[in-house]
């Protein structure tokens, strides 16, 4: 058994309380890799920025999960060496999907996880989350739960069809479940292509499509019955057009990949919302700066001279969506 109290890693218990009180929301960058990792460091500790570094399913498939819990615990020490002297860095399991998933996780040294049992009937998501719960709370981990139906699809999330959270059983739901945090459906979806062309409208000026807003009606419904609690929203990615140009334009094919404008995003930052998930858009800044390299300069295969753009530029965007979207700068 390793806590991750002794990596120097927290749990989102403080964090979140923060963060609604504020009214900011916390993000919460995936990786795979260790330029990922270093660049979500980075902007974190230059904007003083509490951060969730989070891992899924398909992350510990590709990368292994002893390589990301070891990575976690070098970004802590990482971030004091780049001068953070209170580091606040979560390690968070994305999308677990089973109790033993979710033990494993505990056991290494994360501080925080995500049972999604928002595929299974109403009954079944609460019995599987509290088991989660139960266990979590002896170590003083946190547990995200899901309730609704995200549309979209990924390696290790697939659903063609979203169902919005239903106001009416959020209480229940969290209260029985006992979790520290919920995530909810109000129209977010994972992936670069959260909405097809016939579900947007064209904006007559830029011939851009503009994708339905989200349901903050729900929202609102759901910040009325549960007062203060944390509200997770997953599938956030915004998907910057100019990195979607800047890949078509040097041989990449995303045509009409849409996602949700960051004046919403940032609207939700303000809410009970604290925690926003975020992937696809550092994929889209890697694949942009990569692709870009290799188009001018078709000579160099040092993995290094791509790799630094492609981390300096989701440094960037993690910058951007940390001070001008969510809001969670200055807060260490
Ligand atoms: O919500 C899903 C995350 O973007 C992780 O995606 O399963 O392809 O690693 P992944
Ligand atoms: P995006 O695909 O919009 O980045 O969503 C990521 C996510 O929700 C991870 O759980
Ligand atoms: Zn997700």
């Amino acid at each position: 058994m390793t806590s991750y109290k002794e990596l120097g890693l927290v749990n989102t218990r403080e964090m979140f309380a923060k963060a609604v009180a504020g009214g900011y929301a916390i993000p919460a960058f995936n990786f795979n890799t260790l330029e990922q990792m270093q660049a979500i460091i980075q902007a974190a500790v230059e904007t003083k920025s509490p951060v969730i570094m989070q891992v899924s399913k398909g992350a510990r498939n590709y990368a292994n999960g002893t390589i990301l819990r070891y990575m976690a615990q070098g970004a802590v020490e990482y971030a004091k060496e780049l001068g953070c002297e209170k580091p606040q860095i979560v390690l968070h399991l994305d999308h677990g999907d089973t109790f033993e998933l979710c033990k494993d996780c505990i056991d290494n040294g994360f501080s925080s996880v995500m049972i999604d049992g928002s595929s299974l009937p109403y009954e079944e998501n609460i019995a599987l989350t509290k088991k989660v719960v139960e266990y979590a709370h002896k170590f003083d981990v946190t547990v995200e739960a899901e309730l609704g139906v995200l549309a979209g699809v990924e390696d290790e999330v697939a659903s063609e069809v979203s169902h919005y959270t239903k106001p009416e059983e959020v209480v229940d739901f969290s209260t029985r479940s006992g979790c520290d945090s919920l995530a909810i459906s109000i129209g977010t979806s994972h992936g670069a292509y959260k909405f097809t062309p016939e579900q947007c409208t064209r904006d007559p000026k830029t011939g851009k499509l503009v994708p339905p807003p989200l349901a903050f009606d729900i929202l609102h419904e759901i910040e009325k019955k549960l007062p203060g609690f944390p509200i997770v929203l997953h599938g956030s990615s915004s998907v910057p057009q100019e990195e979607v140009d800047t890949i078509n334009a040097h041989g990449g094919k995303l045509p009409d990949a849409v996602g949700i404008p960051e004046e919403q995003l940032r609207e939700a930052s303000k809410s009970a919302v604290c925690k926003i998930n975020i992937d696809s858009d550092s994929r889209l800044a890697m694949t942009a700066a990569i692709r870009k390299h290799f188009d001018e300069k078709p000579g160099d295969f040092d993995p290094r001279q791509y790799l630094k753009p492609a981390r300096e530029n989701m440094k960037k965007m993690y910058i951007h969506k940390i001070v001008e979207v969510l809001g969670s700068n200055d807060k260490l």
